[in-house]
């Protein structure tokens, strides 16, 4: 990193420093990981905001909306599972999620070089076994890479039919998108049903995680990836729903 974890984190006025010291809840979720998720917090809190990766005005919530929201992400997904997680920028959710989750194979793809310097340098320094992939989800080198996967990832990358495009090529049959999303995540399950289908998504769910642990708890949606068959069956389904309105 360019500054250490020693560094004095910024704050967002530019007044005392912010403290960064962890919740008591924290300790739950990372258990004897936790230095490395406070090194992940310092580093934010310094090279993040220096870097223009994260805004000095999120320093004092680095925890609650950032770190802790991102790895109760964890609780839905299975041990042992590959997780691609796109437009991870800093690191979110996919960092957090590999400190709680070691057992995890993660594997970070962003497009922008100043963001995957920053990623492949913290992975580096806090000895995480993370890949990282500089490019774009859609790219047919980037699908060969990081392709096959259980879970694919994300969190403010792009609206939902988008990002189902993006994301879903990225997992097997059956393997599984979870997309970090805020309160309005029905309406846009609504507006981008087509899309979805059009994606081969099925089996659309509503979650929250990380109740206990953030308030309010982490809104997810998880789509399937449906096969070929129940695809070409979902697009018609959706078609004629969309024509009887
Ligand atoms: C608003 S940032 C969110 C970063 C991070 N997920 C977070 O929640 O803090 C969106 C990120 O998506 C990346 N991105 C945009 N289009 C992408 C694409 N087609 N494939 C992968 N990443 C993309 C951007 O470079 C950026 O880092």
């Amino acid at each position: 990193m360019e500054r250490g974890a020693g560094a004095t984190p910024h704050s967002p006025d530019d007044g005392a420093p912010t403290d960064l010291t962890p919740p008591g809840v924290a300790h739950e979720v990372f258990g004897d990981r936790l230095p490395l998720a406070e090194q992940y917090c310092a580093a934010l809190a310094t090279a993040g905001v220096e870097r223009g990766l994260i805004g000095p005005r999120e320093v004092p919530r680095l925890w609650d909306r950032h770190i802790l929201n991102c790895a109760a992400l964890g609780e839905l997904i299975p041990i042992g599972a590959s997780v691609v997680d796109i437009g991870s920028g800093a690191g979110l959710p996919g960092i957090p999620l590999g400190i709680a989750r070691p057992d995890l194979r993660i594997t970070l793809v962003e497009p922008l070089l100043r963001r995957t310097k920053f990623l492949a340098e913290f992975i580096e320094s806090a000895g995480l076994a993370i890949t990282v992939v500089r490019g774009r989800a859609e790219q047919p080198d980037v699908r060969k890479e990081a392709g096959g996967a259980d879970y694919v990832t994300s969190r403010a990358v792009a609206p939902l039919g988008k990002l189902a495009k993006w994301s879903l090529p990225l997992v097997r049959e059956h393997g599984h998108m979870l997309a970090l999303k805020g309160s309005s995540v029905a309406e846009e399950l609504e507006r981008d049903r087509m899309e979805l289908a059009r994606a081969g998504a099925g089996h659309a769910r509503i979650l929250e995680c990380g109740i206990g642990i953030v308030s309010p708890p982490t809104v997810v949606l998880s789509v399937e990836r449906v096969p070929r068959a129940e695809k070409r069956a979902n697009k018609q389904a959706t078609r004629r729903a969309e024509r009887g309105r």
